[in-house]
């Protein structure tokens, strides 16, 4: 899989206009949406659920749309979220009791899966899961908030979990990083092997800092 992918993430953006926000985003350039879910249990944040993501399509948004699930537990809102449009439902093993039941769940809802990995898990649970497996998300911040530093171990990490795909011979599996992704250290990351790229403040934030700031002129330089 070698096309680029940038997903920005609606954590930084304007929720009064959520739907704007995101048809200016899709229509200056980006490719997915990032959709990050929070439960104030399994991160200390909260945030939006099925009934956002539905509005976003009711509202004509054609794009997929990236579900990044920081609950716990995570099977009992998979089919709402299935129901409500996404295209991609991503967890942590960690919230899962039951990994390979909560991966199969996804796919009987017909969306694709993934897996989460926080900075400092490591990739173990891929040996037999990954058969399951359509998207890799490695967080390059301790999830739960936007603005953080990217971390910058989890470039090895990118390149252990590259290797992990090119050896199962799964070409179509997406490797996404998440957290303090930004024009200054894209290049890096994608030289680490990842081809999906969440950003949350160096986009949407930025282009709500000032009117001077419009996406297309952001993204172009991502
Ligand atoms: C953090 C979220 C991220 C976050 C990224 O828990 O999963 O998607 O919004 O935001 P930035 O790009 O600002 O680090
Ligand atoms: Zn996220």
């Amino acid at each position: 899989m070698s096309d680029f992918i940038i997903a920005p993430s609606i954590l930084s953006a304007n929720f009064a206009a959520l739907g704007d926000e995101v048809d200016k985003v899709i229509a200056s350039g980006a490719d997915w949406v990032h959709f990050d879910v929070m439960d104030n249990h399994y991160v200390p944040n909260l945030t939006i659920g099925p009934l956002v993501c539905e509005a976003l399509r009711k509202h004509g948004v054609t794009a997929p749309i990236d579900v990044h699930l920081m609950v716990k537990p995570v099977d009992r809102i998979i089919p709402d979220f299935a129901k409500a449009g996404a295209t991609y439902i991503t967890f942590h093993p960690e919230a899962s009791e039951h990994v390979d039941r909560s991966l199969q769940l996804i796919r009987d809802h017909g969306c694709k899966s993934g897996l989460v990995f926080n900075p400092a898990t490591p990739l173990d649970v891929l040996e037999y899961a990954i058969e399951k497996v359509d998207m890799i998300l490695l967080m390059s911040v301790n999830p739960g908030f936007g603005g953080q530093k990217f971390i910058p171990y989890v470039l090895d990490k990118a390149r252990a979990a590259r290797k992990i795909i090119d050896a199962s011979g799964r070409t179509d599996i997406r490797l996404e990083i998440d957290g303090g992704v930004s024009p200054a250290n894209i290049r890096e990351i994608a030289e680490a092997g990842v081809d999906t790229f969440v950003s949350g403040s160096a986009l949407f934030g930025k282009a709500n800092s000032s009117d001077a700031n419009r996406y297309d002129t952001i993204l172009s330089e991502f």
